[in-house]
């Protein structure tokens, strides 16, 4: 039997919901062109998916720059209802995830950089190279970089089970709180 609690806490402010579903739709374009890409071999050329790869990460990095920013200035009202432990590693998850959602792109910047790739936002801005061409370290940030990513689906997948859990189980707000159209009069986010 789950103990049933009422979760009232006000919806995270219109940037906040806007930036993770951005986040969302291009993690989840990130996944399936990193999975589907042709394998990056000495001599692989940046083009095709792999153009899309590093166009789509350009795009993520610079969301990831503005969230992190956002949510370092604009913290979440907590949920006074949500039970001590739950809120202990739903707070954990949640810092793991920013955690993998800088290091995992910014490992991939390494590694194209190492590649002598230079990565464009919109195709046009070039982002700084932050390895030398050839070096083995960028090399081995490509290996560690396709291994976090595995680290941080794992997170997503517990992630969304528990969200799911909230609203099917728990059947209390916290789902609400990040959904689109969650009330802005109810706004939770405030300046620190
Ligand atoms: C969270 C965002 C990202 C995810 C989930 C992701 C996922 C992946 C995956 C699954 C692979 C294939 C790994 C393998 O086959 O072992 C890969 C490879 C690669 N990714 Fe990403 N990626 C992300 C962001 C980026 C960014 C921002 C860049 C660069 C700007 C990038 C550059 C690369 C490169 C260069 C490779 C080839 C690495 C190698 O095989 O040595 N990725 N990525
Ligand atoms: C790529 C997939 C996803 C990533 C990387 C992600 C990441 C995050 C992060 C980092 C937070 C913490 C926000 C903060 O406090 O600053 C968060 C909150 C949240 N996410 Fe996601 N998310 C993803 C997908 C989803 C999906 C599919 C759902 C819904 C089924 C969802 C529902 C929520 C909810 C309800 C919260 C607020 C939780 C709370 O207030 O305790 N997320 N997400």
């Amino acid at each position: 039997m789950v103990k049933q609690y009422e979760s009232r806490a006000p919806a995270y402010g219109i940037v906040a919901r806007t930036l993770h579903w951005l986040t969302v739709l291009l993690i989840a374009a990130q996944f399936v062109i990193g999975w589907t890409m042709p394998g990056v071999h000495k001599d692989t050329q940046p083009v095709g998916l792999i153009a899309w790869h590093l166009g789509v990460g350009a795009a993520l990095i610079a969301v990831m720059v503005l969230r992190v920013v956002w949510r370092l200035t604009h913290r979440p009202a907590p949920d006074e209802a949500l039970p001590p432990l739950l809120g202990v590693v739903s707070g954990i998850t949640h810092f793991l995830l920013y955690i993998c959602l800088l290091l995992v792109p910014l490992l991939g910047w390494i590694n194209a950089s190492s590649r002598g790739w230079t990565v464009r936002l919109a195709g046009v801005v070039p982002y700084p190279s932050l390895s030398r061409t050839g070096s083995p370290f960028g090399h081995a940030m490509g290996d560690v970089h396709g291994i976090l990513a595995w680290v941080l689906f794992s997170l997503i997948v517990l992630h969304v089970i528990a969200a799911l859990f909230h609203h099917f189980v728990l059947k209390d707000h916290v789902l609400q709180r990040m959904l689109p159209n969650a009330g802005s009069s109810r706004d939770s986010t405030h300046n620190r």
